[in-house]
């Protein structure tokens, strides 16, 4: 089948029939190019990448322009995949128009289709005023990891009637601002589906059950590629992270007896030119 680059409308028209919607994140041009190749519909570029690849305790010291040099990289290695650039912690939450500029730097200079940010119906003005700027924003409520201090943990959310009652409410808000789509993170899978089943948009969940419209994982949880922790949400569909260790360990061996390189690995002179070359330098070396 010919593949096409994934848009909003056929986002949209995955959730009308049913099709889950599927989504991974991705930090620099090879990740990209092998998710891309792979199939899946949106590529997130997560601020997680604070976590999983720049060594941060949290997400909250992601920069702006950590997350536009990703974003571009995404970009360079993805042909088909719809692209949401993340905003990071303070780059929204201060000021509306420095929230517009923002989001439009995910677009403008990396190359975004879309832009993520968190937050409830408290920032519904907020995504308003970026859609009607002319950008496509997927929203992020449950577990919101740039306010982790502020929840008390990373935990799940809507666990009570008064949380279910307010992620509906914070749900619909953001639809009604012009969210195209909502990530639900760490919900129960009842209230999830519920949820799901009230909008009109997709949701895509992450430890938020198989009620939603699609699921989306973090690169290095689903290939094992970083062992700090493994969130109970995550599924591990390899473990490349041995892998890793032992290829290296197998290469310091081979330099350390050196098997590596060989002939194969190595570049030749033609024989004339290296014997000229050798009595040409005579006078200056020993
Ligand atoms: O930054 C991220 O990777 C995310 C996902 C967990 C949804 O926001």
């Amino acid at each position: 089948m010919d593949r096409k680059k994934v848009t909003i409308p056929a986002l949209h028209a995955k959730k009308q029939r049913g099709e889950p919607i599927s989504m991974i994140t991705a930090y620099d041009y090879p990740g990209a190019l092998a998710v891309d190749e792979a199939g899946v519909d949106l590529i997130l570029v997560g601020d997680s990448l604070g976590m999983v690849v720049l060594g941060y305790e949290s997400t909250v010291p992601v920069t702006m322009d950590e997350m536009i040099s990703h974003t571009a990289a995404v970009k360079r290695g993805t042909k088909y995949a719809h692209i949401v650039g993340d905003m990071p912690f303070m780059s929204y939450q201060a000021d509306v128009k420095e929230a517009v500029r923002n989001a439009g730097r995910f677009l403008k200079e990396a190359g975004a289709d879309s832009v993520k940010l968190e937050g409830g119906a408290e920032m519904a003005p907020t995504m308003k005023a970026i859609v009607d700027a002319g950008i496509a924003v997927m929203g992020h409520i449950g577990l919101t990891p740039q306010s982790v201090s502020k929840l008390g943990g990373y935990r799940i959310q809507g666990k009570t009637r008064s949380g279910a009652h307010k992620l509906l409410e914070d749900a619909l808000a953001l639809q009604a601002a012009g969210a195209y789509a909502i990530v639900l993170e760490t919900t129960p899978a009842r209230v999830s589906e519920f949820i799901s089943k009230q909008l009109t948009i997709p949701t895509i969940g992450i430890g938020a059950g198989a009620g939603c419209d699609g699921q989306v994982l973090v690169f290095h949880d689903l290939l094992g590629y970083f062992d700090r922790f493994s969130p109970r949400h995550n599924k591990r569909y390899a473990n490349i992270r041995p892998i890793i260790i032992d290829a290296v360990k197998q290469y310091v061996t081979e330099v350390s007896t050196r098997a590596f390189p060989t002939v194969e690995n190595s570049f030749a002179i033609d024989d004339a030119e290296f014997e000229a070359f050798v009595q040409e330098v005579q006078s200056i070396v020993r």
